[in-house]
């Protein structure tokens, strides 16, 4: 109890999924928590929620998009619990249908991405910051993905994105730590939010759980606990960090599975 008492985090694409869970863990940790989101009544049920178990939240429109809307939810953040400590840029969004290789991809579709999982990062960042220092300090955490570490058939623009996530990071952290500001990453791998379960066939979930070093598969929490421990005073000496929580999917040689397999029938002939 108590991991981050006294903080104002605001949390953007806080109504479902990794910012829902992030945003739970950190009112329950005693966070005052801003959930913004462009899914406006799932940000309100998120903060109701919140509140009905004990903790203090509220919810605000975002669309991270949008840099007016970005400083809006910002500064609706330190006019509603006085400062702002914590900003998880979480907001993310791919494209299976128009992010494809860099033969075929859709252009515009290439600056939407970098502009909703790049831009909107660094816009939150840079309003956020001015307040952060007038606190005497404060941690930026990211939502990056392991597809800024590993390439991938399609999602070429999601990939860039993300890459620019993890160095941004650096940057933010190399220019503002002696104001006392941290800024980390997480870097989730597949994770199987509610949203995720439902739509994710078991075929696919099989192959992903071939290629895991441990024997399941992640959760919202596995994130929202890493993001809270970045959140808190626990992570003090941590900064430009991007912290890859993806269950040792991506830890091997990407042979092992196979070797293990051929290894295990040789042993039966
Ligand atoms: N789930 C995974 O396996 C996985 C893996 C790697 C990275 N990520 C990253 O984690 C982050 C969260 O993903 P998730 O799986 O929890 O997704 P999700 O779809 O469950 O939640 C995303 C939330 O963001 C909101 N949102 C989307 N676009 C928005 C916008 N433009 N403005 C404001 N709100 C917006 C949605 O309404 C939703 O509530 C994203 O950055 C994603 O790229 C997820």
């Amino acid at each position: 109890m108590n991991r981050v008492q006294g903080k104002v985090a605001l949390v953007t694409g806080g109504a479902s999924g990794i910012g829902l869970s992030t945003a739970q863990l950190l009112a329950k940790e005693g966070a005052k928590v801003v959930i913004a989101d462009f899914n406006v009544d799932g940000a309100k049920e998120a903060a109701e929620n919140i509140k009905s178990q004990g903790g203090e939240a509220v919810s605000i429109f975002l669309d991270a998009s949008k840099e007016e809307s970005i400083k809006e939810a910002v500064e609706f953040t330190v006019d509603h619990y006085g400062s702002l400590t914590v900003l998880y840029n979480n907001v993310g969004m791919t494209n299976l249908k128009k992010d494809l290789d860099v033969v075929n991809m859709d252009l515009d579709e290439w600056d939407r991405l970098m502009n909703v999982n790049t831009k909107s990062v660094l816009l939150g960042s840079r309003f956020a910051i001015p307040h952060m220092i007038k606190a005497g300090g404060g941690s930026i955490i990211n939502t990056a993905s392991m597809a800024a570490f590993a390439s991938d058939s399609v999602r070429s623009a999601y990939g860039a994105s993300k890459a620019a996530v993890v160095q941004l990071t650096k940057y933010i952290a190399t220019q503002y730590g002696r104001d006392n500001i941290r800024c980390n990453g997480v870097a989730p791998g597949l994770i199987l939010t509610p949203a995720a379960k439902n739509n994710l066939p078991p075929a696919l979930l099989d192959i992903f759980g071939k290629y895991n070093a441990l024997p399941y598969h992640g959760e919202a929490d596995d994130i929202g606990n890493t993001v809270l421990f970045l959140a808190s005073d626990e992570s003090k000496f941590i900064t430009g960090q991007t912290i890859q929580v993806e269950g040792g999917h991506y830890l091997a040689n990407p042979t092992v599975p196979d070797f293990k397999e051929l290894m295990k029938k040789s042993q039966q002939a």
